[in-house]
């Protein structure tokens, strides 16, 4: 059965649903599903702009094969090729045998690269500013590489104002009918999985994204829709979420508060973080978080580090390192870029206690911009009575960090 709905005049969102696949990019867990979004236009000529995941091709071919009715497919626009959207560009090509591909130079190599057959398709190769006419429609293109791979073009309709905006603006979560940023309680449902959404796939590439955020903010007046490949279209409220997209690409943290993350065998760093959180919420810490980093995936644990000003990384030492699972994530920190937040550290070990430096070194020598509290927590095997005052010093040095003392 085709599922479709009106974006607005002439454009439709033609995209599908996934709740199968338990790993996006095989790596992150997505349990509330996501979808792939493609959009047809039905001009004078008719457009699609992008496709979808291998799994859900035959939903987009029912959906665009109901809209077109006797038409053709004259176009497919490509504005990101990554398997996740671009996968079944090769079924549409097979398909609509006269459909003429628009897409950048770097995309036509990876169509290449990927083993899509294009011969016998006219290829129109766009770059930033280039504009192609469909009927009443005229879009512009603006190059926004590494958002999230190099070839990537967002697409801009100067006729009614629709952003095609691929990975960006997106979020993890299935659609499940709701298409619009206002048929979602986005900020109490969905800011969270967008975050993470965004710091795992995009975060590396903030400088990047700040550039296209410079050009959407010369076009913004204009912008009605933005039309993400994943989760919802916006139509209204476009302020609340270039401010998340402004904080996110400059690696500012969106709240003052303190993120705890421990790693811990028995029990005992554990502890220790628990009695941290209780004297911060003491003290007036408001938001405080608690994370066990071995049953906490790490693409939360960096989502959360993104919207947190303050880390407190608790480690036991483990075959004189860093415990693996924290090492793991301070990996991730660093991969994705996350910049310019305070961090504090306790440490365990029960002889030869390591993971404290360790993890300071890693902070001070891998990552940018860091600054680790000087108050540190130091257990042999557990947090005894007589390391209160430890702690209450490492207590009191997150509360004056977060006043800005
Ligand atoms: Fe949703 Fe970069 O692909």
């Amino acid at each position: 059965m085709h599922c479709v709905r009106k974006v607005t005049d002439d454009l439709y969102w033609v995209g599908a649903n996934d709740h199968r696949l338990h790993l996006f990019e095989n790596i992150h867990p997505i349990p509330q599903g996501v979808s792939y979004n493609s959009y047809l236009l039905l001009d004078k000529q008719t457009v699609l702009f992008d496709t979808i995941d291998w799994s859900s091709c035959r939903q987009l071919l029912e959906n665009v094969e109901y809209l077109l009715g006797d038409r053709p497919l004259d176009v497919l626009v490509i504005n990101h090729l990554e398997p996740d959207h671009g996968a079944s560009m090769e079924e549409i090509l097979i398909r609509w045998p006269k459909v003429k591909v628009i897409a950048s130079a770097k995309c036509y190599m990876l169509m290449r690269q990927f083993g899509f057959h294009l011969d016998g398709h006219e290829c129109v190769e766009v770059k930033e500013g280039d504009t192609a006419t469909f009927g009443k429609h005229t879009v512009t293109f603006i190059a926004a590489p590494m958002v999230h791979w190099p070839e990537v073009l967002m697409t801009f309709d100067t006729t009614n104002g629709v952003l095609f905006a691929a990975d960006a603006f997106g979020s993890f979560i299935a659609l499940d009918g709701k298409l619009f940023n206002d048929e979602v309680n986005f900020d109490r449902d969905w800011i969270d999985e967008a975050r993470r959404y965004y710091t795992n796939i995009v975060g590396k590439y903030g400088p990047q994204v700040q550039a296209v955020l410079k050009k959407a903010a010369g076009i913004v007046d204009q912008i009605k829709f933005i039309c993400p490949l994943h989760g919802p279209v916006w139509r209204n409220d476009f302020g609340y979420l270039l401010d998340k997209y402004q904080h996110w690409a400059t690696y500012t943290p969106e709240d003052k508060t303190v993120m705890i993350a421990y790693a811990s065998m028995y029990g005992n760093t554990e502890s220790a973080a628990q009695a941290l959180a209780a004297r911060l919420v003491e003290k007036g810490v408001k938001g405080v978080v608690v994370y066990d980093v071995s049953n906490t995936h790490v693409s939360t644990l960096i989502s959360e580090a993104f919207r947190c000003s303050h880390i407190v990384l608790a480690s036991v030492t483990y075959n004189l390192g860093i415990y693996p699972v924290m090492a793991n994530f301070l990996h991730d920190m660093k991969a994705l870029n996350l910049q310019n937040r305070t961090f504090a550290i306790m440490e365990n070990g029960s002889w030869a206690c390591k993971s404290g430096d360790l993890m300071q070194k890693f902070l001070d020598e891998e990552l940018k911009g860091m600054t680790v509290l000087n108050e540190r927590v130091s257990m042999a095997s557990h947090l005894g009575e007589g390391k209160a005052d430890e702690l209450e010093a490492l207590a009191d040095a997150l509360v004056d960090s977060l006043a800005g003392k």
